[in-house]
């Protein structure tokens, strides 16, 4: 079991998006994938129910910070989803208060990874993946304490590639050296080939030796936005879309890397 996250404090730049669709494409790889909403935007639990659902599961009193700040198996929380291959474990409005919740434990910064601990015994799924809110605090050090890998979406705008630095710092200060995720690439998303910006984009991380960058880049297509209007990813909404695609082939890198 691999545990994969989706990080950039940069909003808009496709992690819901991308973490959605990655789920759909491996499930439809027939591997078996845990969703961890991180963000009390509820984009990823949006992805997979309805609004009224999404409503009613941010109004329960247990919830995800509500566990994590009492130190329990997230077990207990995970929901089925109506694809049998895709669980998820929903987020809720309280975790903007998460911060202050994993300050008063003892080990503030392991919350995430204690409460996965059961599932990876189990090792009922073949990824956990966790889409990140876009902050760079205690709460996704803890996300990135527990993932074993992390990715990067980052929008091919003028200023989607400002403050990667500063990300990257904190992804490699984010734990110690043997518990540190390995950054498994950039992704490229909501690329416009109208717009030439994309190729500058391009060139500036190739331009960073050391930085690897998926081959896959995902464009713009709003079939995209069709399929969260209808509560679900753009892969099992309408698979021959360019996106659904690209997502697809995006699954398999990610498969290929992680091998
Ligand atoms: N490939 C795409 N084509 C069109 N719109 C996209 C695409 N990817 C993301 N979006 C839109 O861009 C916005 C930001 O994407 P999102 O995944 O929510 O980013 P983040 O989670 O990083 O904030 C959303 O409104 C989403 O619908
Ligand atoms: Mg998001």
């Amino acid at each position: 079991m691999i545990t994969i996250s989706f990080a950039n404090n940069k909003g808009g730049s496709g992690k819901s998006t991308s973490c959605s669709n990655l789920a759909a494409a491996l499930s439809y790889l027939g591997r078996r994938v845990l969703l961890i909403d991180g963000d009390m935007q509820m984009n990823l639990t949006l992805s997979f129910f309805g609004e009224d659902e999404v409503l009613g599961f941010a109004a329960e009193e247990e919830n995800l910070c509500t566990a994590l700040a009492a130190g329990e198996d997230l077990r207990h929380r995970i929901r089925s989803t109506a694809d049998p291959n895709i669980d998820i474990i929903a987020s809720t409005y309280a975790m903007s208060g998460i911060e202050s919740g994993l300050t008063a434990l003892r080990e503030p910064g392991k919350a995430l990874e204690r409460g996965l601990r059961g599932i990876k015994r189990e090792a009922a799924y073949d990824y956990v993946l966790i889409d990140a809110p876009p902050t760079l605090g205690l709460w996704v050090k803890n996300i990135l304490a527990a993932s074993d890998r992390v990715i990067i979406p980052a929008e091919a705008s003028p200023w989607g590639l400002f403050g990667l630095a500063n990300l990257l710092d904190f992804i490699e200060n984010s734990g110690t050296a043997s518990a540190r995720p390995e950054l498994l690439g950039v992704l490229v998303t909501k690329v416009d080939e109208r717009k030439n910006y994309y190729r500058q984009t391009m060139e500036t991380l190739k331009g960073l030796e050391t930085l690897p960058v998926f081959r896959t880049v995902i464009h713009v297509d709003s079939a995209v936005e069709w399929a969260q209007d209808n509560s679900t990813t753009v892969v099992s909404y309408r698979r021959s879309s360019r996106s659904a695609r690209e997502y697809l082939d995006f699954a398999k890198e990610v498969e290929e890397k992680c091998r």
